[in-house]
């Protein structure tokens, strides 16, 4: 037996009572071998219960598992998943593993807890232990393949926004472009996509997109308390929420190059048709003031300024929302 096979069964009954008789029947093994592997589990750290009479219960997600997220994702069954209890980075990790394995499948690192966990533009980002998503997917590129970063980034977000509305759809997370995620316009994750070039082609190779996500986070370092947010102070199945992302993430990236997402990354958008200011990559940092009124096919902000011109802006942060 698998624990991915126990995990499955599980994730299709959760907050359910499961016989050790019905387990063991299921999947074929003894009862004594199903409460071995409980023990194994539960001295990983899940919260499984257990109650003569009644049998097992999986309380989801108290830890992050690499065999609970795969049992979700039946779909893809190459994708391999690496769970850490602490890294400094996802994304480093990512980048010092390809460069052992650079001929991998899908590949997906998450940590627990992140102790140099990096955002956009230099950044930190805030990863402490057990109540958030902190995540990285490795992607192996075809030689010659083409990457629009601009629009995996968007589809990106359009795909987490996806599969949190999915999974809860009283959450009403949104997306400040390009890729922040924000909840009662709290700042409550990012994405940072990263390339990795083969120095002898000079192609992009592979692809590291980092993904991060405060779920419970209730306290903040100081210079974050005033604009960082969580998704709920409830504790999600963090489980089934990293496995949905991944669903909605690997369906997006087959065709995310048409854009084909982005009427749903206008949907969720929170800063559409609102008065904005815009700290420019392109324009050496000059603030731009507007109207956000599209994104484009390529995934760029479309501002129209006082004077009615309407601007594109490739790259950059939305630094000011204002209400209306
Ligand atoms: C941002 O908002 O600026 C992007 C934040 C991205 C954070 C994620 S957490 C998982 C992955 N590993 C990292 O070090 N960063 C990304």
């Amino acid at each position: 037996m698998t624990t991915r096979q126990l995990f499955t069964i599980f994730n299709n009954h959760p907050d359910e009572w499961l016989s050790g008789a019905h387990l063991a029947e299921e999947l074929g093994i003894s009862r004594t071998a199903i409460w071995k592997q409980i023990q194994q589990l539960k001295k990983q750290g899940h919260d499984i219960v257990s109650h003569q009479g009644l049998g097992y219960q999986y309380r989801a997600s108290a830890k992050l598992n690499a065999p609970a997220i795969l049992a979700h994702l039946s779909q893809y069954p190459d994708v391999v998943c690496q769970v850490f209890e602490e890294l400094d980075s996802t994304n480093d990790y990512a980048k010092a593993y390809l460069s052992q394995h650079p001929k991998l499948s899908p590949t997906v690192i998450l940590a627990e807890k992140q102790t140099r966990g990096r955002g956009r533009l230099g950044r930190q980002f805030y990863s402490p232990a057990n109540t958030g998503l902190y995540m990285s997917i490795l992607l192996t590129l075809k030689p010659g393949q083409e990457v629009h970063p601009s629009l995996l980034t968007t589809g990106t977000g359009t795909a987490v926004v996806r599969a949190i509305r999915k999974l809860y759809p009283d959450l009403m997370v949104a997306l400040k472009w390009i890729n922040d995620l924000v909840i009662h316009q709290r700042k409550c994750g990012g994405i940072l996509t990263e390339a990795i070039t083969d120095l002898e082609s000079g192609q992009i190779s592979h692809l590291i997109v980092g993904i991060g996500l405060n779920i419970s986070t209730s306290e903040f370092p100081d210079d974050l308390t005033q604009i960082a947010g969580a998704l709920s102070d409830e504790r999600l199945d963090r489980n089934r929420l990293a496995a949905e992302i991944l669903e909605q993430f690997f369906a997006m990236y087959q065709t995310y190059q048409n854009g084909d997402f982005l009427p749903d990354y206008r949907r969720f958008s929170a800063i559409l048709n609102h008065p904005v200011l815009v700290q420019t990559v392109q324009t050496q940092g000059k603030t731009l003031s507007g109207t956000v009124v599209d994104f484009d096919y390529q995934g760029y902000l479309v501002l129209k300024d006082s004077s009615g011109q309407k601007i594109t802006v490739q790259g950059g942060e939305v630094t000011k929302v204002t209400s209306d």
